[in-house]
């Protein structure tokens, strides 16, 4: 197949596009650099060095004698580069993770809202029409998320995509499948429940084929196609912003840094293993809706833990402390989770569990690179609302108090 990657030089595009390059499909990354532009912003980087995107793509070749094609383009504002490259080029496939896909960021200042909101709704808008305008066929396969659902407890497990309901009519009780309904917690998730509803009107319209794949919190760095070669390496995200829970507790434990729970840590979510995620990408690829189907929709994840019970692992791991903090974020202090995951269970995937996996990613990456990390771009200091930024702290260490003598 000819796929192209929106998005190919993030997190999980990279590894993704790999995966699939591997397997024999024509890749093209199609990214405008925004993510990189953002680290220069916020004045942090990858723990891990990365290279740059032609010179990673050209490794690859190196290695394997297949070829990534990268194109610079911003799917938000270059519309009609866009829809003539889908012309010309016409892919049977669309991955598309070209968003900003950090919930801290979005909500850190009026200026961060606007542009996420922009951005992730015009990306996939131009995405779509354009689709619409060429006429091509290409299965889409959107990275969405499970914080879409927000993370109140409901009790009962979060259905893939749609919710059997009895909607009372004049004429008795009438039974309906409808959206599971959004309740997101950031500006961030925000944009990626609009997707949604862009997503089930296009195919609704115009039969487009649409996968969402509703994904939970990625950890890890590594997957087989990153391993071999020290260019081809993933990025690693640490800072307050854009590291993940489970990512920063890994690098916090290597340089001595005490793990950072916000509130009581009673927060449950659900997480990902980044080479189950190119795997479950490979697998909703093989198994793309029909036209004038519905939007198909799969929760991307494989467990759920309890924000405390992670840092505890770690601890234990590690010897690491743990530092209880204030939380910058408007949420339910504990809340439950329940998931259902069947679909990429029965079509083949075998999960990478944390038990597994956790302590290789302390030892051959947060330890390996440790001597990258800027201690002051560690804590997490965008807060959801005026109020909650009066009580952010700013120095989780304490260097701050014990300085004062
Ligand atoms: N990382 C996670 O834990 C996680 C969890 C759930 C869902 N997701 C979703 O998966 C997708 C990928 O996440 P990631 O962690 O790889 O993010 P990332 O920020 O590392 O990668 C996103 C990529 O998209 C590019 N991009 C952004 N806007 C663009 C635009 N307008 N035009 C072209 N390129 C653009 C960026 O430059 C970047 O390379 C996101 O949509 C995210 O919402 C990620």
């Amino acid at each position: 197949m000819r796929i192209a990657v929106l998005g190919g030089d993030g997190f999980v595009g990279w590894p993704t596009a790999l995966h699939l390059s591997d397997l024999g499909h024509e890749v093209h990354i199609i990214d405008n650099l925004s993510r990189r532009w953002i680290d220069t912003e916020l004045g942090v980087q990858s723990l891990t060095p990365m290279d740059s995107i032609q010179e990673r793509c050209r490794i690859w070749h190196q290695e394997t004698g297949r070829r990534i094609h990268f194109h610079l383009l911003d799917l938000a504002t270059e519309y009609e580069r866009l829809k003539l490259w889908l012309g010309e080029s016409r892919p049977d496939a669309v991955i598309h993770f070209a968003e900003q896909r950090a919930a801290p960021y979005s909500m850190k200042t009026d200026r961060h809202k606007v542009y996420t909101v922009n951005n992730n709704t015009n990306a996939t808008h131009n995405l779509l029409a354009a689709l619409v305008e060429t006429g091509i066929d290409a299965h889409l396969v959107h990275l969405g998320t499970m914080g879409v659902y927000g993370y109140s407890t409901v009790g009962a497990p979060i259905p893939e995509g749609y919710l059997d309901v009895v909607i009372d009519t004049p004429n008795g009780p009438r039974e309906q499948q409808i959206l599971y309904p959004t309740r997101p917690g950031s500006v961030y998730h925000m944009t990626k429940s609009l997707d949604q509803i862009l997503f089930q009107f296009y195919a609704q319209n115009d039969g487009l084929r649409i996968t969402d794949l509703h994904q939970g919190i990625v950890w890890g760095t590594h997957t087989d196609q990153t391993r071999r070669h020290e260019q081809l390496i993933n990025r690693f995200d640490y800072d307050g912003d854009y590291g993940t829970v489970l990512n920063r507790f890994l690098i916090q434990a290597a340089i001595d840094y005490p793990l950072t729970v916000h509130g009581t840590g009673g927060q449950t979510r659900a997480f990902i293993h980044i080479q189950d995620c190119v795997r479950c990408i490979e697998l909703a690829l093989s198994d793309a809706p029909k036209s004038g189907e519905r939007v198909r929709i799969f929760n991307q994840m494989t467990e759920t833990h309890r924000v405390r019970d992670l840092a505890e692992m770690v601890s234990g791991m590690t010897g690491a402390k743990i530092a209880w903090l204030p939380n910058p974020r408007k949420e339910a202090d504990e809340n439950d989770l329940i998931v259902t995951n069947d679909q990429f269970l029965s079509l083949g995937l075998q999960p990478i569990t944390l038990a597994e996996g956790l302590l290789a990613e302390v030892v051959d990456v947060a330890r390996k690179y440790a001597h990258r990390i800027d201690r002051s771009r560690v804590p997490a200091v965008s807060a959801w609302t005026k109020d909650l930024a009066q009580r952010v702290e700013h120095d989780p260490e304490g260097k701050r108090l014990r300085s004062v003598s």
